[in-house]
């Protein structure tokens, strides 16, 4: 890893792992090609370790004259995959998007990834990381076991269908070409610079607020959270050390209901923030999301055998940091808040709803 391009690093995961691979790689360079849609923000590359090492580059993955000039003018020789479209509620409301950034977008990066590669030298020592979600999956019953790298594809909204595309994409420029791709299906994260549409961060800025605190049905889904550095650890170890074509499984084993998250989330604001009346107060069951997944989890058996990887933050450590950082970070909080179409975006979502 010497010159890295990293898709979608203004995003939440993205930008925490520019953050990550800055100090864990002293001599490597980022580009960070992203075309900071309303999910990212150069507010969230503030204040990099090294930002020497860290070109930005505002441009769309699709655009593959750029990303061919990109790949050849720093000849890059790693790329780590995270631009998309990554919020199901938005994909079930406007699917188009989804298709176009990660299909398109995928299959644009991959053409741009063989054909410089493969008219530089060759595969040996270059690196296709793909980023993806345990969502391709589709939904458990209670009593089903945690997926695993080998369980069938079965996504159930536009956006893991989009997403499951692009792992089949991924996976066949390895049989087909050769391309030296490793893939990490991960389930939900947490933690700083969460764009506040997702769910932990939505709830923590709604009670700051004093609004309600939307629980979908009977918030009895099930996640398997996961706080956001143990991600970026697991795809830097996949990313350096995995076998060339193989899929890894992450989680971090933390399967809360949505409704006892969302209780946990108002006990901190109690104790941190007290207000005169409790915020668990301001929780509201509302309309379901359609075709809502009820529970997921991670088998990780294969990348803590193989690499050694497990998650450092359990979920009562991980959530108090977070709900920590989001009180510290009132200027990151506000521009989130102010940003055109943010409000928009909650009264097109939310208003609804019964
Ligand atoms: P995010 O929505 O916070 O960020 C996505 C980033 O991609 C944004 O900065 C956006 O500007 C950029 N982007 C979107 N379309 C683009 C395009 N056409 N060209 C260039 N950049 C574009 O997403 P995230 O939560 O950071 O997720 C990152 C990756 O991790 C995604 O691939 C997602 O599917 C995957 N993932 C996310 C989670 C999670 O819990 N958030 C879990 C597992 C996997
Ligand atoms: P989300 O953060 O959107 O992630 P994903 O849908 O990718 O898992 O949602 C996490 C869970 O929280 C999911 O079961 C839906 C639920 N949820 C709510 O109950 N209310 C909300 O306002 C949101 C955004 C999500």
């Amino acid at each position: 890893m010497k010159n890295i391009l990293v898709t979608g690093g203004a995003g939440f995961i993205g930008a925490n792992f520019v953050h990550f691979l800055l100090q864990a790689e002293p001599q490597a360079k980022i580009v960070n090609l992203d075309l900071l849609t309303y999910a990212g923000s150069l507010e969230n590359l503030k204040d990099l370790p090294d930002p020497t090492r860290h070109t930005f580059v505002q441009g769309d993955i699709c655009d593959a004259e750029l990303v061919n000039r990109l790949l050849r003018e720093h000849q890059i020789d790693t790329v780590i995959h995270f631009a998309a479209e990554s919020h199901v509620d938005r994909s079930i409301l406007g699917p188009a998007p989804f298709v176009q950034t990660n299909v398109m977008g995928t299959f644009t990066l991959l053409e741009a990834a063989k054909t410089f590669w493969a008219g530089s030298g060759g595969m040996a020592g270059r690196r296709f990381h793909h980023v993806s979600t345990d969502e391709v999956f589709g939904s458990l019953s209670p009593k089903d076991p945690a997926f695993s790298e080998a369980t069938p594809y079965d996504p159930r909204s536009p956006y893991s269908a989009s997403k499951a595309a692009s792992d089949h994409l991924v996976r066949a420029y390895f049989h087909t070409y050769g391309l030296p791709v490793t893939i990490t299906n991960c389930s939900n994260n947490y933690g700083p610079y969460q764009f506040p549409e997702k769910l932990i961060p939505l709830m923590v800025l709604n009670a700051l607020r004093g609004k309600s605190l939307p629980i979908y049905g009977d918030g009895k889904q099930i996640r398997d959270w996961l706080y956001v550095e143990d991600h970026c650890e697991a795809i830097y170890r996949v990313a350096k050390d995995g076998q060339s074509g193989e899929t890894y499984n992450v989680g971090g084993g933390n399967q809360p209901y949505n409704i006892d998250l969302v209780t946990e989330i108002c006990s901190i604001l109690d104790e941190l923030l007290p207000k005169p009346a409790p915020y668990a107060a301001l929780m509201t069951h509302v309309t379901d999301r359609p075709g809502h997944d009820r529970r997921y989890a991670m088998d990780i058996t294969k990348i803590r055998r193989e690499l050694g990887w497990t998650p450092r933050h359990d979920i009562e450590s991980g959530l108090r940091a977070t709900v920590k950082w989001y009180l510290e970070n009132t200027d990151w909080v506000q521009a989130m808040l102010e940003q055109d179409g943010y409000g928009d975006w909650l009264d097109k979502n939310y208003k609804n709803r019964s």
